[in-house]
Protein backbone atom coordinates (compact mmCIF):
# COMPACT_ATOMS: atom_id res chain seq x y z
CA UNK A 1 0.00 0.00 0.00
CA UNK A 2 1.51 3.04 -0.85
CA UNK A 3 2.23 5.46 1.87
CA UNK A 4 2.03 9.29 2.33
CA UNK A 5 4.28 12.12 2.43
CA UNK A 6 3.30 15.18 4.91
CA UNK A 7 4.71 18.31 5.25
CA UNK A 8 4.38 20.05 8.72
CA UNK A 9 5.73 23.57 8.34
CA UNK A 10 5.29 26.50 11.06
CA UNK A 11 6.33 28.31 13.88
CA UNK A 12 8.13 27.22 16.61
CA UNK A 13 6.33 25.84 19.55
CA UNK A 14 3.39 24.81 17.54
CA UNK A 15 3.72 21.31 18.73
CA UNK A 16 4.76 20.20 14.92
CA UNK A 17 7.81 17.48 16.22
CA UNK A 18 5.47 15.62 18.65
CA UNK A 19 3.03 16.03 16.94
CA UNK A 20 4.10 14.57 13.69
CA UNK A 21 6.22 11.49 16.03
CA UNK A 22 2.90 10.71 17.17
CA UNK A 23 1.04 10.40 13.73
CA UNK A 24 4.51 8.55 12.69
CA UNK A 25 3.93 6.04 14.74
CA UNK A 26 -0.16 5.99 13.58
CA UNK A 27 0.22 5.59 9.98
CA UNK A 28 3.32 3.57 10.25
CA UNK A 29 5.48 6.59 8.71
CA UNK A 30 9.23 7.30 9.06
CA UNK A 31 9.46 11.09 11.26
CA UNK A 32 11.90 13.78 10.47
CA UNK A 33 12.54 15.91 12.72
CA UNK A 34 14.56 18.85 10.17
CA UNK A 35 14.62 22.00 13.30
CA UNK A 36 16.78 18.96 14.99
CA UNK A 37 19.22 19.13 12.57
CA UNK A 38 19.86 22.41 12.03
CA UNK A 39 20.15 22.50 15.96
CA UNK A 40 22.95 19.68 15.33
CA UNK A 41 24.79 21.51 12.70
CA UNK A 42 24.80 24.59 15.65
CA UNK A 43 26.08 22.52 18.21
CA UNK A 44 29.18 21.17 16.10
CA UNK A 45 29.55 25.05 15.38
CA UNK A 46 29.37 26.06 19.12
CA UNK A 47 31.81 23.19 19.86
CA UNK A 48 34.16 23.59 16.67
CA UNK A 49 33.64 27.11 15.30
CA UNK A 50 33.84 29.63 18.03
CA UNK A 51 34.66 32.98 18.20
CA UNK A 52 35.68 34.08 21.26
CA UNK A 53 32.99 36.19 21.88
CA UNK A 54 30.95 33.02 22.31
CA UNK A 55 29.57 33.38 18.75
CA UNK A 56 29.87 31.07 15.74
CA UNK A 57 32.45 31.89 13.02
CA UNK A 58 30.19 30.90 10.20
CA UNK A 59 33.29 31.11 7.61
CA UNK A 60 34.83 28.54 9.97
CA UNK A 61 31.76 26.41 9.79
CA UNK A 62 31.73 26.10 6.37
CA UNK A 63 35.42 24.89 5.92
CA UNK A 64 34.05 21.93 8.19
CA UNK A 65 30.89 20.23 6.70
CA UNK A 66 32.46 17.29 5.97
CA UNK A 67 33.23 16.57 9.73
CA UNK A 68 29.47 17.44 10.17
CA UNK A 69 27.72 13.50 10.00
CA UNK A 70 24.87 13.44 11.53
CA UNK A 71 22.24 10.52 11.38
CA UNK A 72 18.71 9.67 13.35
CA UNK A 73 18.18 6.19 14.51
CA UNK A 74 15.18 5.15 16.46
CA UNK A 75 16.14 3.92 19.77
CA UNK A 76 12.77 2.87 21.87
CA UNK A 77 10.76 4.73 20.14
CA UNK A 78 12.68 7.62 20.29
CA UNK A 79 14.34 9.35 17.63
CA UNK A 80 17.98 9.80 18.83
CA UNK A 81 20.32 11.93 16.82
CA UNK A 82 23.94 11.10 16.62
CA UNK A 83 26.75 13.42 15.41
CA UNK A 84 29.48 11.67 14.20
CA UNK A 85 28.55 8.40 16.67
CA UNK A 86 27.96 10.53 19.70
CA UNK A 87 24.35 11.15 20.98
CA UNK A 88 22.83 14.77 21.12
CA UNK A 89 19.87 14.37 21.29
CA UNK A 90 19.68 16.89 24.93
CA UNK A 91 22.21 19.07 23.57
CA UNK A 92 20.40 20.74 20.88
CA UNK A 93 17.68 21.65 22.99
CA UNK A 94 20.14 23.92 24.98
CA UNK A 95 19.37 27.77 25.32
CA UNK A 96 23.10 28.67 23.84
CA UNK A 97 22.19 26.44 20.42
CA UNK A 98 18.33 28.10 20.44
CA UNK A 99 19.70 31.38 20.76
CA UNK A 100 21.93 30.78 17.56
CA UNK A 101 20.31 28.31 15.66
CA UNK A 102 18.40 31.18 13.49
CA UNK A 103 21.58 32.58 12.25
CA UNK A 104 22.99 29.39 11.09
CA UNK A 105 19.97 28.07 9.61
CA UNK A 106 19.83 31.01 7.24
CA UNK A 107 22.74 30.47 5.73
CA UNK A 108 22.26 29.07 2.15
CA UNK A 109 25.16 27.04 2.34
CA UNK A 110 23.52 25.14 5.24
CA UNK A 111 20.76 24.56 4.21
CA UNK A 112 21.98 23.35 0.52
CA UNK A 113 23.78 21.25 2.94
CA UNK A 114 21.19 19.72 4.89
CA UNK A 115 18.64 19.66 1.93
CA UNK A 116 20.15 16.14 -0.04
CA UNK A 117 19.66 13.96 3.64
CA UNK A 118 15.79 15.63 3.74
CA UNK A 119 14.80 14.78 0.48
CA UNK A 120 16.42 11.55 0.31
CA UNK A 121 14.89 10.61 3.02
CA UNK A 122 11.49 11.02 1.01
CA UNK A 123 12.19 9.25 -1.50
CA UNK A 124 10.40 6.09 -0.86
CA UNK A 125 7.57 7.68 0.66
CA UNK A 126 5.52 6.88 3.94
CA UNK A 127 7.60 9.91 5.38
CA UNK A 128 6.04 12.77 7.84
CA UNK A 129 8.47 15.92 7.81
CA UNK A 130 8.69 18.56 10.11
CA UNK A 131 10.29 22.13 9.87
CA UNK A 132 9.90 25.48 8.54
CA UNK A 133 10.30 25.10 4.46
CA UNK A 134 9.31 21.54 3.69
CA UNK A 135 5.96 22.36 1.80
CA UNK A 136 7.65 25.41 0.16
CA UNK A 137 11.07 23.85 -0.80
CA UNK A 138 12.36 20.60 0.78
CA UNK A 139 8.87 18.70 -0.20
CA UNK A 140 6.94 20.79 -2.39
CA UNK A 141 5.32 17.84 -4.34
CA UNK A 142 4.07 16.80 -0.61
CA UNK A 143 0.56 14.96 -0.67
CA UNK A 144 -0.47 16.99 2.26
CA UNK A 145 0.75 20.15 3.63
CA UNK A 146 -0.04 21.37 7.07
CA UNK A 147 1.61 24.86 8.29
CA UNK A 148 0.56 25.12 12.57
CA UNK A 149 0.40 28.24 14.08
CA UNK A 150 -0.74 29.29 17.78
CA UNK A 151 -0.46 33.00 19.95
CA UNK A 152 3.40 33.38 20.79
CA UNK A 153 1.83 33.60 24.97
CA UNK A 154 0.68 30.00 24.22
CA UNK A 155 3.66 28.84 22.81
CA UNK A 156 6.22 30.52 25.30
CA UNK A 157 4.10 28.36 27.68
CA UNK A 158 4.43 24.98 26.06
CA UNK A 159 8.15 25.84 25.52
CA UNK A 160 8.69 25.99 28.79
CA UNK A 161 7.16 23.22 29.72
CA UNK A 162 9.11 21.40 27.82
CA UNK A 163 12.75 22.78 28.70
CA UNK A 164 11.40 21.64 32.32
CA UNK A 165 10.69 18.62 31.28
CA UNK A 166 14.20 17.97 29.80
CA UNK A 167 15.27 19.89 33.03
CA UNK A 168 17.14 22.55 31.09
CA UNK A 169 16.68 25.96 33.59
CA UNK A 170 14.14 28.63 31.73
CA UNK A 171 13.37 31.69 32.35
CA UNK A 172 9.35 32.53 30.63
CA UNK A 173 10.77 36.30 29.29
CA UNK A 174 13.76 34.72 27.93
CA UNK A 175 11.34 31.65 26.17
CA UNK A 176 9.83 34.20 24.79
CA UNK A 177 11.93 36.83 23.59
CA UNK A 178 13.75 33.53 22.14
CA UNK A 179 10.85 32.14 19.92
CA UNK A 180 10.08 35.69 19.02
CA UNK A 181 13.61 36.63 17.88
CA UNK A 182 14.14 32.95 15.64
CA UNK A 183 10.50 33.64 14.27
CA UNK A 184 11.74 37.23 13.06
CA UNK A 185 14.86 35.85 11.67
CA UNK A 186 13.28 32.69 10.00
CA UNK A 187 10.86 34.75 8.86
CA UNK A 188 12.99 37.78 7.19
CA UNK A 189 15.87 35.31 5.64
CA UNK A 190 16.62 35.38 2.14
CA UNK A 191 16.14 31.84 1.06
CA UNK A 192 13.72 29.35 2.04
CA UNK A 193 11.80 31.86 4.91
CA UNK A 194 9.50 30.87 6.93
CA UNK A 195 6.17 30.63 4.80
CA UNK A 196 2.96 29.15 4.17
CA UNK A 197 2.64 26.81 1.22
CA UNK A 198 0.05 27.86 -0.96
CA UNK A 199 -1.82 24.35 -0.69
CA UNK A 200 -1.23 23.94 2.63
CA UNK A 201 -3.88 23.61 5.50
CA UNK A 202 -3.51 26.44 8.17
CA UNK A 203 -4.13 25.02 11.51
CA UNK A 204 -4.13 27.77 14.72
CA UNK A 205 -3.91 25.04 17.61
CA UNK A 206 -3.67 28.19 20.46
CA UNK A 207 -7.25 26.48 22.06
CA UNK A 208 -6.57 23.46 20.50
CA UNK A 209 -4.98 19.96 22.40
CA UNK A 210 -2.25 18.39 20.54
CA UNK A 211 -5.04 14.77 20.92
CA UNK A 212 -7.38 17.48 18.96
CA UNK A 213 -4.50 18.77 16.17
CA UNK A 214 -3.48 15.25 15.60
CA UNK A 215 -7.03 14.35 14.79
CA UNK A 216 -7.08 16.91 12.81
CA UNK A 217 -4.34 16.16 10.50
CA UNK A 218 -5.15 12.70 10.43
CA UNK A 219 -9.26 13.71 9.44
CA UNK A 220 -7.42 15.38 6.33
CA UNK A 221 -5.07 12.47 5.57
CA UNK A 222 -7.37 9.42 5.93
CA UNK A 223 -8.56 9.30 2.50
CA UNK A 224 -5.04 8.83 0.97
O1 LIG B 1 11.93 23.14 14.95
P1 LIG B 1 12.95 23.81 15.83
O2 LIG B 1 12.35 24.92 16.65
O3 LIG B 1 13.73 22.86 16.66
O4 LIG B 1 13.96 24.49 14.80
C1 LIG B 1 15.07 25.21 15.24
C2 LIG B 1 15.47 26.23 14.18
O5 LIG B 1 15.97 25.54 13.03
C3 LIG B 1 14.38 27.14 13.65
O6 LIG B 1 14.16 28.27 14.47
C4 LIG B 1 14.93 27.54 12.29
O7 LIG B 1 15.88 28.58 12.41
C5 LIG B 1 15.68 26.29 11.86
N1 LIG B 1 14.92 25.47 10.91
C6 LIG B 1 14.91 25.85 9.59
N2 LIG B 1 14.30 25.06 8.66
C7 LIG B 1 13.69 23.93 9.01
C8 LIG B 1 13.65 23.54 10.37
C9 LIG B 1 14.26 24.36 11.31
O8 LIG B 1 15.46 26.90 9.24
N3 LIG B 1 13.12 23.16 8.06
Amino acid sequence: MKKPVIAIDGFSSTGKSSISKIIAQRLELVHLDTGALYRGVTWFALQNCCRADGTVDIGELFKNFDHIHLEFRNIGNELVLFLNEINITKEIRSNEVSENVSNVAKQAEVREFLLGYQRKLAEKGGVIMDGRDIGTVVLPDADFKFFLTASIEERTKRRYQELLGLGITADEKQVADNLAERDRIDSEREVAPLRQAEDAIVIDNTDMSKKETIEMILNHVKNF
